[in-house]
């Protein structure tokens, strides 16, 4: 357990990511679901405004996309990011073992935050795939999207359009659930705000 000492884990430039990143993945699922829907009768966003904030948001999550990666290739932020296969497996069935049972029992998280390790291992899997999977996939397709022209016309018999369209919309949703555990997760500190609290100063405690 860090005794009460402070620890600068969330440097300004990933902040700042962060931050833009939240709120183009909210404009970008409640466009989505507004695209998606789109033939009803009006749901969340008119068609107009939805493709609009969709483009806009889909566009700005792009480029700070670039921020991350960048962030990550050439900051020591990067280092909590590598993958370790050995001993992976009992790392986080511990984990699901805390979050299962340990945590209400009142232990003592087997993996306390600290300067060498600021992930529990579940969460960094879940990050890993997060950032270096679903998002440059929902990236990609999404710029499919954008620019239909360069989608191949026909994949196994159905239009390259309508699955990428639905390739897409998966993903979208796989992100959505993703920062539903992510917010339910990050309530879990010392108390339940500590955490949204380090995310905007830049200070774990
Ligand atoms: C969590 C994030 C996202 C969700 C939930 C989402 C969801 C959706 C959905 C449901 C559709 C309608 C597809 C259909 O059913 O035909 C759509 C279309 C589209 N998406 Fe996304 N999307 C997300 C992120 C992105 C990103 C990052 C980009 C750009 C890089 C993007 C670009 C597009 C484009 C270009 C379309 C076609 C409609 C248009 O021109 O606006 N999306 N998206
Ligand atoms: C309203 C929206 C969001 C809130 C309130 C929020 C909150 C937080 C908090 C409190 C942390 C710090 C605790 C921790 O490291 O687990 C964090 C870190 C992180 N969040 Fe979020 N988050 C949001 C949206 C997102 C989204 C949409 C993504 C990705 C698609 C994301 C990806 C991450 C990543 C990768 C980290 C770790 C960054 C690092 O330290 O290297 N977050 N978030």
């Amino acid at each position: 357990m860090g005794t009460g000492e402070k620890l600068y884990l969330y440097p300004v430039w990933l902040r700042i990511w962060h931050g833009i990143n939240a709120l183009c993945i909210i404009a970008l699922i409640i466009s989505g679901i507004s695209l998606h829907y789109s033939g009803r009768t009006f749901f969340l966003l008119d068609f107009q405004s939805a493709i609009t904030v969709h483009n806009i948001a889909g566009f700005v999550l792009s480029i700070s996309y670039f921020l991350f990666f960048f962030g990550n290739l050439f900051t020591k932020n990067g280092k909590y990011y590598r993958v370790k296969i050995k001993g992976l497996d009992k790392r986080l069935l511990k984990q699901i073992n805390y979050y299962v049972f340990g945590m209400f029992k009142g232990e003592e998280s087997p993996f306390p935050v600290s300067e060498k390790r600021k992930f529990n291992p579940l969460q960094k899997y879940a990050y890993i795939f997060i950032m270096y999977v679903f998002m440059p996939l929902l990236i990609i397709t999404g710029f499919a999207l954008f620019f239909p022209e360069i989608i191949i016309e026909q994949i196994f018999q159905i239009s390259g359009i309508m699955f990428t369209a639905v390739l897409h919309g998966i993903i979208g949703f796989f992100v959505f659930v993703f920062l539903l555990v992510h917010l339910y997760v990050a309530s879990m500190g010392k108390s339940p705000g500590e955490n949204y609290k380090s995310i905007i100063t830049g200070w774990h405690s």
